[in-house]
Protein backbone atom coordinates (compact mmCIF):
# COMPACT_ATOMS: atom_id res chain seq x y z
CA UNK A 1 0.00 0.00 0.00
CA UNK A 2 2.54 2.59 1.10
CA UNK A 3 4.61 1.54 -2.21
CA UNK A 4 1.76 2.02 -4.58
CA UNK A 5 1.14 5.82 -2.65
CA UNK A 6 4.85 6.18 -2.66
CA UNK A 7 4.89 5.48 -6.76
CA UNK A 8 1.80 7.76 -7.58
CA UNK A 9 3.24 10.18 -5.53
CA UNK A 10 6.41 9.81 -7.79
CA UNK A 11 4.53 10.23 -10.87
CA UNK A 12 2.44 12.44 -9.86
CA UNK A 13 5.33 14.99 -9.12
CA UNK A 14 6.83 14.25 -12.83
CA UNK A 15 3.48 15.21 -14.40
CA UNK A 16 3.40 18.54 -12.51
CA UNK A 17 7.16 19.09 -12.99
CA UNK A 18 6.84 18.25 -16.73
CA UNK A 19 3.60 20.50 -16.75
CA UNK A 20 5.58 23.21 -14.99
CA UNK A 21 8.13 22.84 -17.94
CA UNK A 22 6.16 23.25 -21.01
CA UNK A 23 4.06 26.34 -19.34
CA UNK A 24 7.42 28.00 -19.28
CA UNK A 25 8.25 26.71 -22.86
CA UNK A 26 4.64 28.59 -23.80
CA UNK A 27 5.50 31.57 -21.32
CA UNK A 28 8.79 32.12 -23.02
CA UNK A 29 8.10 31.92 -26.82
CA UNK A 30 4.57 32.57 -27.30
CA UNK A 31 5.11 32.10 -31.16
CA UNK A 32 6.03 28.66 -30.68
CA UNK A 33 3.71 26.08 -30.41
CA UNK A 34 5.34 23.06 -28.68
CA UNK A 35 4.98 19.02 -28.34
CA UNK A 36 5.13 16.86 -25.63
CA UNK A 37 7.84 16.56 -23.63
CA UNK A 38 9.91 18.99 -26.40
CA UNK A 39 13.59 19.55 -24.20
CA UNK A 40 15.06 23.23 -25.19
CA UNK A 41 18.17 23.58 -23.84
CA UNK A 42 20.44 26.97 -23.86
CA UNK A 43 16.63 29.33 -24.27
CA UNK A 44 18.50 32.19 -24.43
CA UNK A 45 20.06 31.32 -27.80
CA UNK A 46 17.19 29.56 -29.51
CA UNK A 47 15.34 32.49 -32.15
CA UNK A 48 12.39 31.46 -33.27
CA UNK A 49 9.72 32.95 -35.77
CA UNK A 50 6.46 33.04 -35.96
CA UNK A 51 4.35 30.09 -36.42
CA UNK A 52 7.37 27.65 -35.56
CA UNK A 53 6.24 24.12 -34.94
CA UNK A 54 8.44 21.37 -32.65
CA UNK A 55 6.98 18.38 -32.13
CA UNK A 56 7.40 16.17 -29.12
CA UNK A 57 10.26 14.63 -27.70
CA UNK A 58 12.32 16.88 -29.27
CA UNK A 59 15.84 17.67 -28.33
CA UNK A 60 17.29 21.71 -29.16
CA UNK A 61 20.39 22.03 -27.65
CA UNK A 62 21.41 25.67 -28.21
CA UNK A 63 24.39 26.36 -26.85
CA UNK A 64 27.33 25.11 -26.27
CA UNK A 65 28.85 24.33 -22.33
CA UNK A 66 31.52 24.06 -19.96
CA UNK A 67 32.27 21.06 -22.38
CA UNK A 68 33.18 23.60 -25.19
CA UNK A 69 33.55 28.09 -25.73
CA UNK A 70 30.99 28.28 -28.07
CA UNK A 71 28.30 30.18 -27.64
CA UNK A 72 26.10 28.78 -30.63
CA UNK A 73 22.76 29.20 -31.72
CA UNK A 74 19.50 27.92 -33.09
CA UNK A 75 17.57 29.92 -35.30
CA UNK A 76 14.18 28.48 -37.30
CA UNK A 77 12.57 30.94 -39.42
CA UNK A 78 8.53 31.51 -39.90
CA UNK A 79 5.71 28.43 -40.22
CA UNK A 80 8.65 25.81 -39.72
CA UNK A 81 8.47 22.57 -38.23
CA UNK A 82 10.68 20.20 -36.27
CA UNK A 83 9.22 16.35 -36.27
CA UNK A 84 9.22 14.13 -33.33
CA UNK A 85 12.08 12.98 -32.11
CA UNK A 86 14.65 15.38 -33.87
CA UNK A 87 17.59 16.17 -32.58
CA UNK A 88 19.36 19.91 -33.14
CA UNK A 89 23.56 20.19 -31.42
CA UNK A 90 23.87 23.90 -32.30
CA UNK A 91 27.01 24.87 -30.88
CA UNK A 92 28.39 25.31 -34.47
CA UNK A 93 25.56 27.64 -35.14
CA UNK A 94 22.26 26.29 -37.01
CA UNK A 95 20.17 28.32 -39.20
CA UNK A 96 16.76 27.10 -40.33
CA UNK A 97 15.03 29.16 -43.09
CA UNK A 98 10.97 29.64 -43.38
CA UNK A 99 9.24 26.96 -44.24
CA UNK A 100 10.97 24.77 -43.70
CA UNK A 101 9.61 20.75 -42.76
CA UNK A 102 12.02 18.93 -40.96
CA UNK A 103 10.36 14.95 -40.25
CA UNK A 104 10.62 12.85 -37.04
CA UNK A 105 14.14 11.29 -35.86
CA UNK A 106 16.36 13.38 -37.93
CA UNK A 107 19.90 14.97 -36.46
CA UNK A 108 21.23 18.19 -37.34
CA UNK A 109 24.64 18.84 -35.63
CA UNK A 110 26.94 21.89 -36.02
CA UNK A 111 29.33 19.86 -34.13
CA UNK A 112 31.32 17.03 -34.07
CA UNK A 113 34.02 15.45 -31.81
CA UNK A 114 37.51 14.25 -33.05
CA UNK A 115 38.50 11.33 -33.16
CA UNK A 116 39.86 9.72 -29.95
CA UNK A 117 43.38 9.40 -30.76
CA UNK A 118 45.39 5.96 -30.43
CA UNK A 119 47.12 6.75 -27.35
CA UNK A 120 44.42 8.54 -25.11
CA UNK A 121 42.96 5.85 -22.74
CA UNK A 122 42.34 7.77 -20.28
CA UNK A 123 38.35 8.00 -20.52
CA UNK A 124 38.39 11.09 -18.26
CA UNK A 125 40.03 12.70 -20.78
CA UNK A 126 37.23 15.59 -22.29
CA UNK A 127 36.91 14.91 -26.12
CA UNK A 128 37.87 17.81 -28.69
CA UNK A 129 34.93 19.07 -31.02
CA UNK A 130 35.11 20.72 -34.31
CA UNK A 131 32.24 23.31 -35.11
CA UNK A 132 30.51 24.43 -38.31
CA UNK A 133 27.51 25.86 -39.20
CA UNK A 134 24.73 24.79 -40.75
CA UNK A 135 21.93 25.90 -43.16
CA UNK A 136 18.42 25.16 -44.21
CA UNK A 137 17.15 27.33 -46.31
CA UNK A 138 13.77 28.12 -47.45
CA UNK A 139 11.37 25.51 -48.29
CA UNK A 140 13.65 22.72 -47.85
CA UNK A 141 12.29 19.41 -46.54
CA UNK A 142 14.27 16.71 -44.67
CA UNK A 143 12.69 13.05 -44.57
CA UNK A 144 12.67 11.10 -41.81
CA UNK A 145 16.26 9.65 -39.71
CA UNK A 146 18.11 12.13 -42.25
CA UNK A 147 21.44 13.31 -40.50
CA UNK A 148 23.26 16.41 -41.64
CA UNK A 149 26.70 16.94 -40.41
CA UNK A 150 28.47 20.18 -39.37
CA UNK A 151 29.38 22.87 -41.91
CA UNK A 152 26.59 22.04 -44.60
CA UNK A 153 23.93 23.82 -46.50
CA UNK A 154 20.84 22.45 -48.04
CA UNK A 155 19.63 25.01 -50.50
CA UNK A 156 16.13 26.09 -50.81
CA UNK A 157 13.63 23.59 -52.24
CA UNK A 158 16.10 21.43 -51.73
CA UNK A 159 14.40 17.79 -50.62
CA UNK A 160 16.57 14.76 -48.60
CA UNK A 161 15.65 11.53 -48.43
CA UNK A 162 14.84 9.46 -45.57
CA UNK A 163 17.61 7.83 -43.71
CA UNK A 164 20.17 10.38 -45.81
CA UNK A 165 23.67 11.66 -44.03
CA UNK A 166 24.41 14.69 -45.81
CA UNK A 167 28.27 15.35 -46.01
CA UNK A 168 27.91 18.12 -48.53
CA UNK A 169 26.26 21.07 -49.72
CA UNK A 170 23.28 20.51 -52.05
CA UNK A 171 21.73 22.95 -53.94
CA UNK A 172 18.52 24.55 -54.19
CA UNK A 173 15.90 22.07 -55.92
CA UNK A 174 17.83 19.03 -55.75
CA UNK A 175 16.57 16.22 -54.34
CA UNK A 176 19.37 13.90 -52.69
CA UNK A 177 19.29 10.50 -51.17
CA UNK A 178 21.25 8.07 -49.89
CA UNK A 179 24.52 7.84 -47.06
CA UNK A 180 26.43 9.81 -48.53
CA UNK A 181 23.92 11.99 -49.50
CA UNK A 182 23.61 12.19 -54.21
CA UNK A 183 21.56 14.67 -55.79
CA UNK A 184 19.39 12.17 -58.01
CA UNK A 185 17.04 15.07 -59.80
CA UNK A 186 15.96 18.65 -59.55
CA UNK A 187 12.55 19.64 -59.25
CA UNK A 188 13.11 23.03 -61.10
CA UNK A 189 15.50 21.46 -64.13
CA UNK A 190 16.31 25.21 -65.00
CA UNK A 191 18.04 25.03 -61.69
CA UNK A 192 20.59 21.77 -62.25
CA UNK A 193 24.53 23.47 -61.63
CA UNK A 194 25.40 24.99 -65.11
CA UNK A 195 21.71 26.28 -66.33
CA UNK A 196 21.19 30.14 -66.70
CA UNK A 197 18.90 30.07 -63.28
CA UNK A 198 21.87 28.55 -61.54
CA UNK A 199 24.40 31.28 -62.93
CA UNK A 200 22.35 34.09 -61.83
CA UNK A 201 23.26 32.93 -58.29
CA UNK A 202 23.00 35.52 -55.40
CA UNK A 203 19.70 34.99 -53.91
CA UNK A 204 20.27 34.95 -50.06
CA UNK A 205 16.86 34.06 -48.94
CA UNK A 206 17.44 33.52 -45.56
CA UNK A 207 19.31 37.07 -45.06
CA UNK A 208 22.25 35.63 -42.95
CA UNK A 209 24.06 38.43 -42.58
CA UNK A 210 21.17 39.34 -40.34
CA UNK A 211 20.93 36.09 -38.58
CA UNK A 212 25.01 36.25 -37.95
CA UNK A 213 24.22 39.82 -36.18
CA UNK A 214 21.34 38.64 -34.17
CA UNK A 215 23.28 35.63 -32.81
CA UNK A 216 26.45 37.79 -31.61
CA UNK A 217 24.02 40.45 -30.44
CA UNK A 218 23.40 37.48 -27.59
CA UNK A 219 25.22 38.03 -24.26
C1 LIG B 1 13.21 10.73 -51.10
C2 LIG B 1 11.95 10.05 -51.55
C3 LIG B 1 10.75 10.98 -51.32
C4 LIG B 1 12.17 9.78 -53.03
O1 LIG B 1 11.03 9.20 -53.57
P1 LIG B 1 10.91 9.01 -55.17
O2 LIG B 1 10.97 10.33 -55.84
O3 LIG B 1 9.71 8.17 -55.39
O4 LIG B 1 12.25 8.27 -55.55
P2 LIG B 1 12.39 6.90 -56.32
O5 LIG B 1 11.63 5.84 -55.60
O6 LIG B 1 12.09 7.15 -57.75
O7 LIG B 1 13.94 6.57 -56.12
C5 LIG B 1 14.94 7.01 -57.01
C6 LIG B 1 16.24 6.33 -56.60
O8 LIG B 1 16.67 6.81 -55.34
C7 LIG B 1 16.75 5.75 -54.38
N1 LIG B 1 16.22 6.28 -53.13
C8 LIG B 1 15.01 6.83 -52.92
N2 LIG B 1 14.88 7.23 -51.65
C9 LIG B 1 16.02 6.89 -51.02
C10 LIG B 1 16.49 7.03 -49.72
N3 LIG B 1 15.73 7.60 -48.78
N4 LIG B 1 17.71 6.61 -49.42
C11 LIG B 1 18.50 6.02 -50.37
N5 LIG B 1 18.11 5.88 -51.65
C12 LIG B 1 16.89 6.27 -51.97
C13 LIG B 1 15.88 4.65 -54.95
O9 LIG B 1 16.31 3.41 -54.49
C14 LIG B 1 16.10 4.83 -56.42
O10 LIG B 1 17.35 4.27 -56.77
P3 LIG B 1 17.54 3.50 -58.19
O11 LIG B 1 17.29 4.53 -59.24
O12 LIG B 1 18.96 3.03 -58.12
O13 LIG B 1 16.53 2.41 -58.19
C15 LIG B 1 11.62 8.77 -50.75
O14 LIG B 1 12.34 7.69 -51.22
C16 LIG B 1 11.89 8.92 -49.26
O15 LIG B 1 13.02 8.85 -48.75
N6 LIG B 1 10.82 9.13 -48.52
C17 LIG B 1 10.91 9.33 -47.08
C18 LIG B 1 9.53 9.63 -46.56
C19 LIG B 1 9.55 10.17 -45.16
O16 LIG B 1 10.53 10.15 -44.44
N7 LIG B 1 8.39 10.68 -44.78
C20 LIG B 1 8.17 11.22 -43.44
C21 LIG B 1 8.59 12.64 -43.23
S1 LIG B 1 8.56 13.72 -44.60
Amino acid sequence: MIKTLLRLGRGLRLLINRAIRQQELFDRFPGVIFGDGVLLLGASRFFPGKGVFIDHRAYLNCAGGSWNKHPGFINVGDNSEIGPYSVLWGAGGITIGSNVHIGAHVSITAHEARQVLPNQTDVSQPLSFEFAPVVIEDHALICSGALIVPGVRIGHHAMIGGGSVVTKDIPPYALAVGCPARVIRFSNEAAKPGSAVDSIGGWDPLNLHANERRSSAVP
